[in-house]
């Protein structure tokens, strides 16, 4: 399947996410921090959220397992973590510039499919399946049967992630697949719910740093590349503004209007880890 303008885009923002985070702040992983009670939410932290979000998800892999597939494995910084703690982990990566990097990391190590999970074809099967901030981005309906596919009799289905709670008032911030949707497909599935956790208040101080970086340094570059045009060349500018004025109100309404905070981000989202057996009858 041809890979759409939506997936393009998203491949490249999740690239210049792990390029920037990587070289700012160190970060090794593509997802939310765990924020523990002790500690300090600062952007200097992050990395020690992320590291925790791992270990939360990594000690939720039941006994017994002992081959893992990732699903959109990112960096590739979680199936290292299992891999040295001797589990066999093979990945699902649909970005080129994400493989090489995972490739990278676990050189010979783990098999990976460069591929979307949706295109995913193997005989391979595995004890458990593990969505790790990548259930999002995938057709629920898709995930579900070839997971059913791809374990093994009596297999794991491991998914940590932000789901969208149905409210009446339309929600300006973008994500996650329908709660209750994803009740409805799971209750007509082959899975049997194991463990649910959930971890909204752990992650919604996410939220609250990225409107802090949003309101602290990428408005007052704008303002200042703004400021500079203005002076320089205002026919230009009155012209990018012009031919852009849709996505210019798009960004501005989404990322600086100050409501992608930690509070909005409970009322509208809710993180989930769920953890499922697959029905050995199946
Ligand atoms: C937010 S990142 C999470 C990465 C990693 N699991 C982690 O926890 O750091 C989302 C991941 O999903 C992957 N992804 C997006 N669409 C996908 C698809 N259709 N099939 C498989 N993976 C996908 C992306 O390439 C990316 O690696």
């Amino acid at each position: 399947m041809k890979k759409t303008k939506k997936d393009i885009s998203r491949e490249l923002g999740l690239q210049a996410a792990s390029i920037c985070g990587k070289y700012f702040l160190k970060l090794d992983h593509l997802h939310y921090g765990y924020w523990t009670r002790d500690l300090e939410i600062d952007i200097a932290n992050l990395h020690i959220a992320q590291n925790e979000y791992a270990k939360f998800v990594i000690s939720h892999t039941p006994d017994g397992v002992k081959t893992i597939l990732d699903v959109g494995c990112g960096t590739g910084q979680i199936a290292k973590n299992l891999l040295d703690m001797g589990y066999q982990v093979d990945c699902v990566c649909p970005c080129p510039f994400l493989k090489e990097r995972t490739s990278e990391l676990l050189g010979n190590e783990s098999h990976i499919f460069e591929c979307s999970y949706e295109n995913l074809q193997t005989v391979n099967q595995y004890d458990m399946v593990l969505f790790c901030e990548s259930f999002q981005y995938i057709d629920m309906e898709q995930a579900l049967s070839n997971t059913d596919k791809f374990l093994n009799s009596g297999g794991y289905l491991l998914i940590c992630d932000l789901f969208r709670k149905e409210t009446l008032d339309k929600t300006f911030m973008g994500g996650g697949h329908s709660l209750t949707r994803f009740y409805d497909l799971i209750a007509k599935s082959s899975f049997r719910l194991i463990e649910n956790v959930d971890i909204t208040e752990q992650t919604a101080p996410n939220m609250d740093l990225l409107d802090d970086v949003m309101e602290r340094v990428v408005r007052p570059v704008i303002d200042g590349g703004v400021c500079f045009l203005e002076n320089r060349n205002p026919i230009i500018l009155k012209l990018l503004r012009w031919k852009y004025r849709r996505k210019i109100n798009k960004a501005h309404k989404k990322y600086l209007e100050g409501r992608k905070t930690g509070e909005n981000f409970k009322k509208y989202k809710s993180y989930q880890l769920f953890l499922y057996k697959k029905d050995s009858q199946e």
